[in-house]
């Protein structure tokens, strides 16, 4: 949550930082600002997205900056405003920082220095740690200012990723991590920070990442990165790999729509080198470290949130059905706090798009703690999680930067779909000919996908009907029961319309009460063996006048014809059915937002990447 760029060179600061932030909007949208140097201090911010800065920033080639930091926020503490908009400064107005995360003795820290005569003038946490630290500055000047700022966050108790320029210091941005990720991008004569890689990606492909308690300093030719005592590190250099086509949106109305769209790609890049249709070998070089743990594990626990959480859904079924070994799901949110059984011979499983969730991140590190091995699933190379983990694997699906995850999904449900059949080989719950007739199910998707995108419109005539109803009822079994619970929240989260996913039967003990003819009953019916269960189930959905849309396989004329509405979807093994049947939820969702008018890309109070609790 909230991106954080910044820039010192010889380029124009504004222009860079500003490009940056368009870029990281998807992080938090409901303010921004900036600060650059430029013989002093100067601050831009404001309400509202970043065209409205852009709106108030000069960037004019005489008066340019060639340092500055900038920041799109995520509001934690304090309505979004413009005066709680950061960047913050301190008294002197001489220090500027941005932040990501929550300063947990914020109050604390207030307090102590309002008895020293500061003021303040936001409801931030961040405020406090721009006056503390500028304030520690000034009242040390005995110390280089690294070391001073060192001394003033070690003072801070919370999660941060702060980026800070200071006028007596123009030659330096400061940047700090503990909980938010930052990296540096290194160029030459020239260098970026950035919470996301996805800011500094046009500018250089030679990234670092910084870790838990350091510290860097940045200058417009070299970094020096500091731990927590102070020893001074060698920092390894990555090679970023991000074409500016994955950030853009490529002539798609929506990030969305066009992830929507990249899926057959994306499931086929995720598949790439690591099946092979001859031998019904599977091969995941990331879990070689660690793949006796897995295979001997009696028990496997999966731990995510939100969308990932329903992939692990799906993941439970595929690997107890076809490994034979069980699976426990687990919010990470409940999972961290629960006092969770978990020791050396357990394996965590964790899922994350981003990387970088906090609650997932929380999990990850409790059961590393308990001595369990933990693998990840991840997107975004370099990630925290992705390096904090044992082993792993990535989706390679690309940046994913529509605040809804679409792609991310069906990439997270490929490579379950991958580590099920790898136990299942290892473990002899399936033979090799068995393997081959899967592998080759699985690679006809991304063109049975195709066929799928290639009849949105039948979908968006659909949605064009429902566009105003005011809840939806989401209904699967088994496989389809995770995919009812992805449409629901698909919906809620982007067209702000209630939707609740449940599993079919599950209906009879409650929901059913909801349904009248008001009531929108999306029924996910592409598992063949429980087709017969599904058709009582929407029989009681008619006898009480709900609407039925259906999502069948193609020979699914049982439900389809006791349907209002059906979509069809191409036949395939009953577990890989997910990723045919979320497709069109996709769309439904995606069509009736933009027909309510709402910002599909950047929906209200969302954020991408949740990296605060
Ligand atoms: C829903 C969505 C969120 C994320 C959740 C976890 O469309 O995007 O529910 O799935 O915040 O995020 P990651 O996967 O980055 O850990």
């Amino acid at each position: 949550m909230c991106g954080i760029i910044g820039y010192i060179g010889q380029k124009k600061a504004e222009e860079i930082v500003l490009k940056g932030l368009k870029r990281m909007e998807y992080r938090g949208y409901d303010s921004a600002g900036i600060a650059t140097l430029n013989g002093g201090l100067s601050i831009i911010k404001c309400k509202g997205k970043v065209r409205e800065l852009k709106k108030l920033v000069k960037v004019d080639s005489k008066e340019s900056a060639q340092i500055g930091i900038g920041h799109t926020r995520w509001a934690t503490h304090g309505e979004p405003n413009d005066i709680n908009s950061h960047p913050h400064v301190g008294k002197l107005g001489k220090l500027a920082l941005v932040h990501n995360g929550i300063i947990e003795n914020y109050t604390s820290i207030k307090k102590k220095l309002e008895s020293e005569g500061i003021e303040f003038y936001s409801e931030t946490d961040t405020e406090a740690a721009a006056k503390l630290i500028e304030f520690v500055i000034e009242s040390r000047p005995d110390l280089p200012m690294e070391k001073a700022v060192q001394l003033a966050i070690s003072q801070i108790t919370g999660a941060y990723g702060f980026a800070m320029i200071h006028s007596d210091y123009p030659d330096r941005i400061l940047v700090a991590r503990k909980g938010s990720p930052l990296l540096i991008g290194v160029g030459e004569g020239e260098m970026l920070i950035a919470s996301d890689a996805s800011a500094v990606a046009e500018y250089t492909d030679k990234v670092v990442y910084l870790d838990e308690g350091e510290l860097a300093v940045i200058s417009k030719d070299k970094f020096q990165v500091l731990d927590a005592n102070d020893v001074e590190l060698e920092k390894e250099v990555h090679e970023l790999v991000m074409s500016l086509e994955e950030i853009e949106k490529g002539g798609y109305p929506y990030f969305m729509l066009k992830e929507i769209f990249e899926q057959p790609k994306t499931i086929a890049d995720c598949m790439r080198g690591r099946i092979n249709t001859e031998t019904g070998e599977i091969t995941l070089g990331g879990l070689t470290k660690a793949l006796d743990k897995l295979v001997d594990a009696k028990r496997i626990i999966i731990a995510a949130c939100g969308t990932s959480w329903h992939s692990a859904l799906v993941g439970e079924y595929l690997i107890e059905h076809l490994a034979r070994v069980s699976v426990e799901v687990e919010y990470a949110s409940e999972f961290r706090y629960k006092d969770p059984i978990i020791d050396e011979n357990d394996v965590l499983i964790v899922i994350s798009q981003s990387g970088e969730t906090a609650d997932t991140l929380a999990a990850l590190r409790k059961a590393k703690d308990s001595g369990a091995t933990v693998f990840g699933i991840v997107n975004v190379v370099g990630s925290t999680i992705a390096r904090e983990t044992d082993a792993g694997v990535y989706l390679h699906t690309g940046p994913e930067i529509g605040v809804a995850s679409t792609k991310a999904f069906t990439g997270q449900v490929t490579v379950l779909v991958l580590i099920a059949l790898k136990l299942a080989l290892m473990k002899g719950a399936i033979t090799k000919e068995v393997s081959k007739k899967y592998i080759k199910a699985l690679r006809e998707i991304p063109e049975k996908i195709q066929h799928i995108l290639d009849r949105s419109e039948q979908m968006k005539r659909i949605s064009d009907l429902f566009t105003y109803a005011p809840n939806f009822l989401y209904l699967g079994r088994t496989y389809s029961f995770p995919v009812a619970l992805e449409g629901a929240l698909k919906l809620k989260e982007i067209s702000y319309i209630h939707a609740e996913g449940y599993p079919a039967a599950e209906m009879k003990h409650g929901p059913i009460a909801l349904i009248d003819e008001m009531m929108p009953v999306v029924v996910i019916a592409t598992t063949d063996h429980t087709n017969d269960k599904m058709v009582s189930n929407i029989e009681e959905v008619k006898a009480r006048k709900g609407r039925i849309i259906s999502i069948t396989s193609e020979e699914n004329n049982d439900v389809s014809t006791l349907s209002e509405f059906n979509f069809s979807v191409p036949e395939t093994e009953d577990f890989l059915s997910p990723l045919l049947s979320v497709i069109p939820l996709q769309l439904l969702s995606y069509y009736v937002a933009v027909n309510r008018g709402c910002d599909v890309d950047q929906p209200r109070n969302l954020a991408k990447s949740v990296t605060v609790e």
